[in-house]
């Protein structure tokens, strides 16, 4: 890959700015390298301590950790309950501060107190209550991403209730299987939401999947977020407004056990359905808060903006749960980056003073290729850290973020993590760490990975599968409703190692830099995808025969998808097809899953045993395919009769 030889050859450092370190929460490698120290002397301890720091404990936890691999439990004994921990701590002195700053993309503005932001959710926690959900009932979310979302979130919290929320830019059809997986008791939704100038139809969707059955869901919740009034409602369905008016400002939290599932967030994996990866209270929210002040410095004057959506993992650790458990402010923004104008991101900046930027690296090398003259229109000053997430980052857009938009004085933290991992795992600290353009640097404190060979030895310097060798506190705890998916995905390379699906390359000072996924999880413009999913969805149209779906390295999008069809007996493959196979995965999935190419194939390269020779397609679909003749590259099964590889 040419990416990973950039990275090779990479030599540029940038220390932290002294005037940065020196006000950090942590200033020094000392101190970094104390905390590891003591965390690795006596881990029971440290983690102990760290968790009775972070939360409020209403009954104290009496054992620390239990890991019968490949199960881990924290914080045993413990009750707390999240949504007090962000909540309710905070009224007697911050209760006017703002929690929420809002910006929908129409340009509407809605600041939402800690007070306030308490009152909402106790009533809707109440409301839900009232509606028969107890603790353990699963609640779906589907909404933009408006306050209604932090407060749906939290109000489930609340009571218990984990939730599942799922992606305002799935279809019905992907909501349904998520929600007939998660057997959502009620769902929450809107109307509608804004992305680019257009309404999102959430509430017809949500209409549409349940026209199709999720036979568990009694109640749909419906937000008004768009149009003058909300359209007529079903006998199932209740408008938000009129369920919360009449409850209390007041709601006594559940003290749950720190066990206790907070919410099940559905992600791709290498299969065609998508895994629910459940994550509990406690120890999910010890480290979200600790890593919210660790990485992102926050302080109490910090507007902290988070750009990803709730319904992806960084949504509900970085805006919702770890921020509002310090304190902050965040910045919430419902709509596209670009709508109505290039600059909407910086003029956002400017207008809210956003002090902390945390974004994707497809968003940079968006804004790179737009010009730097979107930024330079305005005053991005009031930065002072930025951080990047989601796909490995190239070098040049590093160096174009730090120079560009942080003017040189920010330190880039490029943090290292996954849905299942439930926060942070690998992050330059940035008061501390010496940053290298496109390495997540070292692990944070407590936290044990290593790159292994294919014999499970360590490789100490150079390149390998990545894995967490010892348990976390906010690592899943299993997959809903299938722990032989969790043994089988997490622990099936090695019985007790968590395998991350990664690959990386560690390199002589210790630095770690993620390659990519290693399975067929691609991640592409910073949203991950299972290439099986794309794969069902297009065999589920009657005209396709058999289908391969692979990424190809992409300049913008970090990984594009290409699939390789082969249709059935008689089809035409005409340009109307192709709209058409983009339009049904659209429908089955979201615009997200829509491959950027189709290519039709005769028949698809395989093995002798009859497996698809992926790595082949990859190649032909990176164009880096040379042997052959090119001009009859579709007749795959030649170029598979030419390589001999038996994958
Ligand atoms: C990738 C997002 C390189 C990685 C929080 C991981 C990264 C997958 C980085 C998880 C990074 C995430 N550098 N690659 N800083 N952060 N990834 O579950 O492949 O949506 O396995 O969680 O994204 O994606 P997920």
């Amino acid at each position: 890959m040419s990416e990973f030889s950039t990275v090779l050859s990479e030599t540029r450092r940038f220390p932290p700015p002294p005037a940065f370190a020196a006000k950090a929460h942590l200033t020094s490698m000392e101190d970094y390298r104390r905390l590891c120290a003591e965390a690795d002397a006596d881990p029971d301890a440290w983690w102990a301590a760290r968790a009775n720091e972070e939360l409020h404990w209403q009954t104290p936890f009496h054992t620390v950790c239990e890991w019968e691999p490949p199960h881990a439990k924290w914080f045993l004994g413990g009750k707390t309950n999240l949504s007090y921990n962000a909540l309710d701590r905070h009224l007697a002195t911050l209760g006017e501060k703002a929690a929420i700053r809002f910006e929908g993309e129409p340009g509407d503005r809605r600041d939402v107190t800690y007070r306030q932001l308490h009152a909402e959710v106790c009533r809707l926690a109440n409301a839900l209550r009232a509606l028969g959900v107890k603790a353990g009932d699963r609640v779906g979310i589907y909404l933009p991403l408006i306050p209604e979302a932090a407060v749906a979130m939290l109000a489930c919290a609340r009571i218990g209730a984990p939730h599942s929320v799922v992606f305002g830019g799935f279809s019905a059809e992907a909501l349904r299987d998520r929600m007939n997986d998660a057997q959502a008791k009620v769902l929450i939704t809107a109307d509608g939401g804004w992305r680019k100038g257009q309404v999102v139809p959430l509430l017809e969707n949500v209409r549409g999947a349940l026209a199709h059955g999720v036979p568990t869901i009694e109640k749909v919740i419906v937000a008004q977020r768009t149009g003058a009034a909300l359209p007529a409602l079903r006998e199932n369905e209740v408008a938000w407004s009129a369920l919360v008016a009449a409850q209390p400002a007041t709601c006594e939290p559940e003290w749950v056990d720190a066990e206790h599932p907070l919410f099940i967030l559905y992600t791709s994996g290498s299969t065609g359905t998508p895994k629910g990866v459940l994550h509990t209270t406690g120890g999910y929210g010890v480290w979200t808060s600790l890593t919210s002040r660790w990485v992102f410095d926050l302080k109490p004057d910090d507007i902290f903006w988070c750009t990803a959506d709730v319904g992806w993992v960084t949504g509900h650790s970085y805006v919702v749960y770890g921020p509002l458990m310090n304190a902050a402010t965040v910045v919430l923004y419902e709509g596209a980056p670009t709508t109505p104008a290039p600059d909407r991101f910086w003029d956002l900046i400017e207008r809210h003073r956003v002090t902390i930027l945390y974004t994707a690296p497809t968003a940079i090398r968006a804004f790179m290729r737009l010009g730097e003259a979107h930024p330079k229109k305005h005053d991005l000053t009031s930065l002072r850290l930025l951080g990047t997430v989601g796909e490995p980052i190239n070098p040049e857009a590093w160096m174009w973020y730090r120079e560009t938009i942080g003017g040189g004085r920010c330190p880039v933290v490029d943090t290292w993590w996954q849905t299942e991992t439930g926060g942070i795992l690998i992050s330059p600290l940035p008061g501390v760490t010496i940053t290298k353009p496109g390495s997540a640097t070292l692990p944070l404190p407590g936290i044990h990975p290593q790159i292994l060979d294919k014999q499970h030895r360590e490789v100490k310097e150079g390149a390998g599968k990545l894995f967490i060798t010892k348990p976390w506190p906010s690592m899943l705890r299993t997959i809903w409703g299938n722990d032989a998916r969790f043994k089988a995905g997490y622990f099936g390379e090695h019985p007790e190692l968590y395998f991350t699906g990664d690959g990386a390359r560690r390199d002589a000072d210790g630095y770690f830099w993620i390659i990519g996924r290693v399975d067929d999880v691609v991640n592409v413009a910073g949203h991950r995808l299972g290439t099986a999913e794309v794969e069902s969805a297009l065999v589920s149209n009657l005209k396709v025969a058999e289908a391969a779906v692979v990424g190809r390295p992409d300049e913008l999008k970090g990984t594009a998808l290409v699939a390789f069809v082969t249709v059935k007996a008689g089809v035409p493959t005409t340009p109307e097809l192709v709209a058409e196979l983009c339009a049904h995965v659209t429908k089955e999935i979201g615009a997200i899953a829509r491959p950027d190419e189709i290519r039709f194939a005769v028949a698809l390269p395989k093995t002798r045993s009859g497996k698809i020779m992926r790595r082949l397609l990859r190649d032909v679909a990176a164009g880096t395919e040379t042997k052959g003749d090119t001009s009859t590259l579709e007749d795959l099964s030649v170029l598979a009769a030419l390589r001999n590889d038996d994958e």
